[in-house]
């Protein structure tokens, strides 16, 4: 059987090792890859928003299988392309992978649903957006409409930082037209858990959650990353926070897609806050998360390709989805600078332990040499009895990853950790 998978980051190469555990698998191409990657799958050099070349290249390789991985070439309906020429594939078509691609869109359908989340306007005229801000509360957040790379989103602490953020999404454009529509939102506060869960349109199987750590600096200072790291499960994440956010939120987000004709299947992300007045949703992903699929995919202990396939069949109430009653966590390595401007090009090596541990984001074969290439580098993932030890044990084992210029937080796990106490 010959997969393909679309992408090239950490989150892809999570991907990739787990398929690689399915014995019937004889050959992982992935489009493109990454230096990391190849040493697992054979990278082909297609980028992942090169649908036309994806196609063509899955036909001509008479591949069985496809997963779409990122955001982008799942909005651009890659999944549409590939199911056409008859290719089954993971992943969300088009018209549901909007309720990532716009933050209008989904928006609008929580409060159609009644599905719980901030409260909210939708501007397309920047003049009624700052005349709005004068009386709107502050704090206050801003997002741009469509993808904006996870930089869409301004938390604006004064009404002239929120206007500021208006006119630079609005006028500037810094978002292209992605800024032609923003959503003023309620500041909401509470732990912020990632869930992710695979759905065939019917059924949700929920993944063991986890915590993200998106600021670059350590005690969340700093700019937001893609995200420094992460923890599963999440502590905060109770089972009977985990049966309310199944019933008020999960089951009816895939009701609403059904009823508005956009049937999602697929990996949903549910990027929820934990607030005073019960879990909302702060936003949806049409995907898997990264670097959450860095910490849930290792504690999968169902075979990843057979869950895959049962939400394109549609027979996922049938299949078991389970995970090791374990904890993880991933600890990226960055180039210092990130996620403003760094420096690449410094060769990586491993220990054999950490190569085997260890997921490769931002790094490509030069001279024969794997190099940096990119902010975030790796992710390093230890899965132990504790959360304690599975913190310990991902900084002892990405101290075998080198490179020069590399950074990482210094306290990945550690919020959590004071949770359970
Ligand atoms: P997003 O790119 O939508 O994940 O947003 C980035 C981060 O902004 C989230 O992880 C939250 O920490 C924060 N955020 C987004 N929306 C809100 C909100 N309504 N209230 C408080 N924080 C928010
Ligand atoms: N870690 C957050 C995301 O994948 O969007």
């Amino acid at each position: 059987m010959k997969i393909l998978v679309v992408g090239g980051g950490g989150r892809e190469h999570a991907i990739i090792k787990s398929l690689k555990k399915n014995p019937e698998i004889t050959e992982i191409f992935a489009a493109p890859g990454n230096g990391g990657i190849a040493k697992d799958a054979t990278c082909v050099a297609i980028g992942a928003t090169e649908i036309d070349k994806i196609v063509a290249f899955a036909v001509e390789n008479a591949i069985d299988y496809a997963v779409v991985a990122p955001d982008d070439p799942l909005v651009l309906g890659c999944v549409d392309a590939l199911n056409e020429k008859g290719i089954p594939c993971f992943g969300p078509k088009a018209n549901a992978a909007i309720i990532e691609g716009s933050k209008v869109f989904s928006k609008n359908l929580m409060k159609k649903y009644g599905i719980p989340t901030a409260a909210y306007e939708v501007f397309d005229n920047m003049e009624a957006a700052l005349s709005y801000l004068e009386t709107a509360p502050i704090p206050t957040v801003i997002k741009a409409d469509g993808l904006a790379l996870g930089k869409g989103v301004i938390i604006a602490q004064t009404c002239e930082e929120a206007k500021q953020a208006v006119k630079s999404m609005m006028e500037d454009k810094v978002f292209g037209k992605s800024g032609d529509h923003i959503v003023i939102e309620e500041f909401l506060t509470g732990p912020e858990v990632s869930v992710l869960a695979f759905t065939d349109g019917k059924a949700v199987k929920s993944m063991v959650s986890s915590m993200d750590h998106k600021r670059a600096g350590d005690n969340d200072t700093g700019l937001n990353t893609g995200g420094m790291g992460t923890i599963a499960p999440n502590p905060y994440y109770t089972a009977d926070i985990a049966d309310e956010c199944m019933n008020t939120i999960f089951l009816p987000t895939i009701a609403a897609m059904n009823a508005e004709g956009r049937t999602f299947k697929g990996c949903l992300y549910f990027g929820l806050m934990l607030t005073p007045n019960g879990p909302k949703v702060i936003e949806y992903n049409c995907r898997f998360g990264d670097p959450e699929t860095q910490v849930v995919l290792p504690l999968l202990e169902s075979d990843l390709l057979t869950v895959m396939k049962a939400c394109t069949n549609g027979t996922l109430a049938e299949t078991e989805v389970k995970f090791a009653d374990k904890h993880a966590c991933c600890l990226i390595l960055a180039s210092a600078g990130y996620p403003s401007s760094y420096k690449k090009g410094f060769e990586i090596t491993f220990t054999e332990e950490a190569e085997k541990a260890t997921f490769v984001a931002g790094a490509k074969i030069d001279n024969g040499k794997l190099v940096t290439s990119g902010g975030r580098v790796t992710g390093t993932t230890a899965i132990a009895d504790s959360l304690e030890e599975a913190i310990r044990e991902a900084y002892r084992i990405a101290q075998g990853v080198k490179f020069e210029n590399s950074y990482c937080r210094s306290d990945i796990g550690q919020r959590a950790l004071q949770a359970l106490k």
